[in-house]
């Protein structure tokens, strides 16, 4: 199969998807001597295009996982934003160390349908978005050899490669429904219409968390006001220079607790070939 492009593709409000995206695409991309090119489309002014591949690409296209889900307010972008017309895909998902349930079938299936071949996959636990010491520091070095076992397989198919192979199989079920979070009782908890309160006395005014809102929600005149939708993504939370952002809602303050303390043990990388 003949590539001429690797191409780096993401969703990352924290970073960690960045992170595991582009180290996989700068290692396949160096060991076959190709060009990379980057589609971040975390923010709101890059989902106001589209993005069409060819077959001579290789497209290394990651989320993180949200409710065991790809992200539910961005997976229509992932559906029509692309158009794969024979590229090349291996999916990625990461996930904050509970489980990355049915994210990375779902976006594979996403994938398939919007032209895209996916040959590989990969789902990767990262330390999550909403805490401290849930899978703190990961991806790790053991994550790095895991995610570097991919690309040299991903390398090592695509040198074999006479004829498009049948889609990736992967865990999960892409037509499941979202993961429903628990509390510290173990009750559904909603805390769907929760938005990240600002302490005015440590608030300079820097307009970084209404710059990296992936939302565009965050006032850039009164940052302290969310005037739109608000996934709990974190982005705000965690660039905040000053750590002036932060949620204070019941529902997923013991959501969070009950992840810190359910979670604990190690959820390992998975790649599928
Ligand atoms: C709203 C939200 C929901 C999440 N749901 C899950 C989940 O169901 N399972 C899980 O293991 N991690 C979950 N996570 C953790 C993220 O998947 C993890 O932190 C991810 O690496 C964040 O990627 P990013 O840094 O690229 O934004 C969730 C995070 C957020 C913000
Ligand atoms: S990033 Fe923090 S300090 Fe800067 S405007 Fe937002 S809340 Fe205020
Ligand atoms: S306001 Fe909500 S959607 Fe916007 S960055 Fe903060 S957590 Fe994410």
């Amino acid at each position: 199969m003949e590539i001429k492009t690797v191409y780096a593709v993401y969703f990352s409000a924290t970073g960690r998807t960045r992170k595991v995206v582009t180290t996989l695409a700068n290692a396949i991309a160096q060991t076959l001597e190709l060009p990379l090119e980057t589609v971040d489309f975390t923010l709101p002014a890059a989902r106001e295009e589209t993005y069409a591949f060819t077959d001579k690409d290789l497209v290394i296209f990651g989320t993180p996982t949200y409710a065991g889900k790809v992200p539910n307010k961005l997976l229509p972008f992932v559906q029509t934003g692309f158009a794969g017309n024979g590229a090349l895909a291996v999916p990625v998902v990461t996930f904050g160390n509970r489980s990355f349930d049915n994210s990375l079938a779902e976006l594979c299936a996403s994938l398939e349908n919007a032209g895209f071949h996916t040959i590989a996959a990969g789902a990767f636990a990262c330390q999550h978005a909403f805490s401290d010491t849930l899978a703190a520091g990961r991806p790790d070095r053991e994550d790095m050899t895991v995610l570097a076992q991919l690309g040299a397989a991903v390398v090592t198919k695509l040198g074999k490669m006479t004829e498009i192979p049948a889609p990736v199989q992967v865990d999960g079920d892409a037509d499941a429904p979202y993961y429903r979070p628990l509390g510290l009782d173990g009750e559904p908890k909603n805390f769907l219409k929760a938005k990240p309160q600002t302490d005015r006395r440590k608030c300079t005014g820097c307009g970084v968390c209404a710059a990296l809102c992936p939302m565009g929600s965050i006032s850039r005149e009164d940052p302290a006001e969310v005037t739109g939708v608000c996934i709990k993504c974190h982005a705000c939370v965690r660039n905040c220079p000053t750590g002036a952002k932060y949620f204070d809602d019941e529902a997923f303050l013991s959501h969070k607790a009950m992840l810190e303390r359910d979670y604990t043990r190690r959820a390992d990388a998975k790649i599928f070939l």
